[in-house]
């Protein structure tokens, strides 16, 4: 049977609007992500025999932790663990509480009533508009980023107005420059530090500010940070909670996938005000019911093990050092972050005698064509790609051998800026 087939019928008369309505499924729009897939398709027929070096790729290129995986093979053996999970376990509760006081320095977090476990962030992000957006109100989003909450926050009728990240402001969005309008109509403001994908991360008086603005315009803060233990060079991990006042007004979305190495797992947990942490509670739990108890034992076993994160930490900083030196030696302006494993770089206009790049998208194109190096190309603030240094290596030596030979690659042209 043919999607085609049934294109006729009342199936797609009745798809609602918020999809695309009776339009669902017609739009000829290759999106972002679709046109990385299909030029790395072109590219590796063209040239079969030269490797293709993927910087673009969005999740770990590890396996998690040997003894997480045990311990959800021990877990997963016992029949007590088999049914519905609802709204969680206490033993997570107590050990994401007990992970924000020992790697953030968040104390007091009462693990009955300001955690619970969600299936990933992503669905976290989902179903907390639920909880606030009516139609006509409005999420705050900062771009480039995560969409999710503001995909939602329109499905259910609400608007999303975009704050753009600037490299001029550190990545850090201008709150005083939102309309009094928006302001007055706004419910959620979503942030994340460190960045995907710039790879910023938060300031304490940027947050301090953030909660004083938040209070003035009473705006609920999400703040989204699966990125937060993964920082190096000196840079502590950092909680939005740590900051006086962060309670009153917001929650932290805390996940697995990328301080674990743990993506297709699906665990993470929101923390914070108790009021938004039982709203979500009732609004998850007409959503799912609740992620396998042996998984949820897993995780409470790696949070307790902050030393897994670390080790992964490392091995970003120093693949990151690597990356940085070889696109600066290129000639490009790469700064190393302090924390994810995102590396963002601002396109260059034009290759001298060669040809020129409106957007940074038509510079990932042609670095995949050419080049054989995949990245994400950002044009929603100024025109930026995103190198990740989850590409795939096998040791050290590999590290330094693909990087060398993306520095071959890249050096024998002249960027002009
Ligand atoms: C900023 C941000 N938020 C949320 C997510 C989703 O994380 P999870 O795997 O916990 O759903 C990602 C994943 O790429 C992300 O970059």
């Amino acid at each position: 049977m043919t999607i085609q087939r049934y294109q006729d019928t009342f199936i797609q008369q009745n798809f609602a609007e918020r999809i695309g309505g009776a339009n669902y499924g017609k739009d000829t729009n290759i999106y972002k992500f679709e046109k990385i897939k299909r030029a790395k398709a072109a590219a590796k027929q063209a040239q079969p025999h030269v490797e293709l070096i993927d910087m673009g790729v969005g999740e770990p290129d590890e396996m998690a932790d040997a003894g997480i995986v045990a311990k959800l093979a021990e877990e997963a053996a016992k029949p007590e663990n088999r049914g519905y999970a609802d709204n969680g376990i206490a033993e997570l509760k107590r050990a994401a509480a007990d992970y924000l006081r020992q790697v953030f320095g968040v104390h007091d977090i009462d693990p009955d009533t300001e955690v619970l476990h969600s299936i990933g962030t992503k669905p976290a992000l989902a179903m907390l508009p639920s909880c606030f957006i009516n139609p006509g109100d409005v999420t705050i989003m900062t771009v480039p980023g995560y969409p999710v909450m503001g995909t939602h926050t329109k499905y259910l009728g609400g608007e999303v107005y975009n704050i753009p990240l600037t490299k001029e402001q550190q990545f850090l969005p201008d709150l005083e420059r939102i309309p009094k309008d928006i302001c007055r109509r706004a419910k959620l403001l979503y942030l994340n530090y460190p960045n995907n994908p710039t790879g910023a991360a938060a300031t304490v008086e940027f947050f301090e500010k953030a909660i004083a603005w938040a209070k003035q315009h009473e705006v609920i803060i999400v703040h989204d940070a699966p990125y937060a233990a993964l920082t190096f060079d000196g840079a502590k991990p950092f909680s939005f909670l740590s900051v006086p006042g962060a309670r009153d007004v917001g929650v932290e979305l805390h996940s697995l996938s990328k301080s674990y190495n743990m993506t297709g797992w699906r665990i993470g947990f929101i923390a914070g005000n108790p009021l938004i942490v039982k709203a979500f509670g009732d609004v998850k739990d007409n959503n799912d019911s609740g992620q396998f108890i042996a998984i949820q034992k897993a995780a409470a076993y790696g949070l307790s093990h902050p030393e897994i994160t670390e080790a992964i930490a490392n091995k970003y900083s120093r693949r990151h050092d690597m990356l940085v030196s070889a696109l600066n030696e290129a000639g490009f302006r790469a700064e190393k972050p302090k924390g994810s494993f995102f590396l963002y770089v601002e396109a260059p206009n034009a290759i001298k005698n060669g040809p020129k790049f409106a957007t940074g998208e038509d510079f990932s194109q042609y670095l995949i064509r050419e080049k054989l190096i995949s990245t994400v190309p950002w044009d929603d603030a100024g025109k930026f790609i995103r190198f990740s240094v989850t590409f795939e290596a096998d040791g050290e030596a590999d590290e330094r051998r693909v990087i060398a030979e993306l520095k071959r690659r890249l050096t024998d042209v002249e960027y002009i800026f």
